[in-house]
């Protein structure tokens, strides 16, 4: 359902349509909510060639670069040292595929429509740029952007356009990473390391380290991002978690694997996230503060305080379903 063709919309607008001569008359109250489609959306990522080439359509040009080739343009490695705003050379598209083109693949279609959002990790209401930062100071390793910064605003205005024609507060098949049927043992960091060796060191190195477009130091960033090491994402991203980073291998990694076409099983999917996360990797400060309201805490979130009855272990490889068993109890009880 569209909009603009939505007979319930046009009523409300019909209703609040002002009639002559009732300057004086008390406004009619607001209908509080608007009508949402039951259905989801189909999935149309927009394309930037339709775009003119005018302040908006270059706006939006630059959001993209800045998220496809971030390194270049708020790198570690950039000449002016007031732009170093991410602390690894990775770009946005290192995860966010195809600049957040690519379905199943945490892709931009559709996250504008999203947001402000609850956000159980900070446990607030959270603007688009309060998740976009979120990504900068842990899976960039950096700090935030200023919310009124250019940058900020080309990287939302670019989201905006990747959301063109999904109504506001709905969900886009294929957004975010496929849900995954959860292993019933803990996963396994030695078995992960076969798989890794077998499906994934051509391209991301057998030590982690991914493969540099050109040479350190040149702001150009990567053409197979580091998976661990000092230019990785840091512990307190969403892909340091292991059912996140599963989630988002099964559907995606080797690259060429697809949601419908996947190549690695669940289990091989869940012992190389658990090999890749025992790994070093930039230490983020202040995790005990993630989600404050405790209940809300992911099973697979590794960090202090842990639920009761579980223990670090048991947090970071699992098994899980146990404790995804007791969050969804407390957040059950708490209703
Ligand atoms: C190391 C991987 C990684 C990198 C690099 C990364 N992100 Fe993310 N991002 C994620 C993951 C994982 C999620 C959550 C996906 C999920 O919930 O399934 C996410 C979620 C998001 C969301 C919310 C998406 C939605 O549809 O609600 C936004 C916005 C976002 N990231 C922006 C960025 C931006 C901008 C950059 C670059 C400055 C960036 N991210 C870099 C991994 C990454
Ligand atoms: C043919 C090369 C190739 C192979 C093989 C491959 N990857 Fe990737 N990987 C990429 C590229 C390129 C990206 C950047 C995102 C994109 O373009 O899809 C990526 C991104 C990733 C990311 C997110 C980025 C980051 O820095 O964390 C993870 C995690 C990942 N790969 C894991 C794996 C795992 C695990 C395997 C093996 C099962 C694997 N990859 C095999 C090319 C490859």
């Amino acid at each position: 359902m569209r909009i603009a063709s939505s007979p319930l919309l046009l009523g409300l607008y019909a209703a609040f349509a002002i009639p002559a001569g009732a300057a004086n008359v008390a406004p009619p109250a607001l209908a509080e909510t608007a009508a949402v489609p039951a259905e989801k959306p189909a999935w149309v990522a927009p394309d930037l060639n339709a775009l003119p080439d005018d302040v908006y359509g270059r706006l939006v040009r630059e959001g993209r670069d800045l998220i496809h080739m971030t390194s270049r343009f708020i790198g570690p490695e950039v000449k002016n040292k007031k732009l170093r705003y991410a602390g690894n050379n990775l770009a946005c598209s290192s995860c966010h595929a195809e600049a957040g083109t690519l379905k199943y693949a945490a892709p931009f279609v559709g996250t504008f429509a999203d947001y402000p959002q609850y956000r159980g990790r900070e446990n607030v209401v959270q603007s688009i740029e309060g998740r976009i930062n979120g990504c900068m100071e842990r899976s960039m390793n950096g700090k935030p952007l200023p919310t009124d910064s250019h940058e900020m605003l080309a990287m939302t205005a670019y989201m905006k356009f990747m959301s063109g024609g999904v109504p506001v507060g709905t969900e886009v098949e294929g957004r975010l990473t496929p849900k995954i049927k959860i292993i019933d043992r803990a996963a396994d960091p030695a078995k992960g390391k076969l798989v890794y060796d077998t499906y994934c060191a051509a391209c991301h190195g057998g030590h982690g380290e991914g493969q540099r477009v050109g040479v350190k130091g040149d702001t150009l960033g990567y053409v197979n991002p580091p998976l661990w090491g000092p230019d990785s994402y840091n512990t307190g991203a969403g892909m340091n978690r292991v059912i996140q980073a599963a989630r988002y291998i099964r559907y995606n990694m080797p690259k060429g694997a697809t949601h419908d076409a996947p190549i690695l099983n669940e289990e091989d999917s869940f012992d190389v996230s658990a090999y890749i996360n025992s790994q070093k990797r930039p230490v983020r400060a202040g995790l005990d503060k993630d989600f404050p309201d405790r209940r809300q805490k992911p099973a697979d979130a590794a960090f202090l305080p842990y639920r009761e009855g579980f223990g670090a272990e048991q947090h970071k490889y699992g098994p899980f379903k146990p404790i995804i068993d007791a969050r969804a109890k407390a957040l059950k009880a708490a209703k």
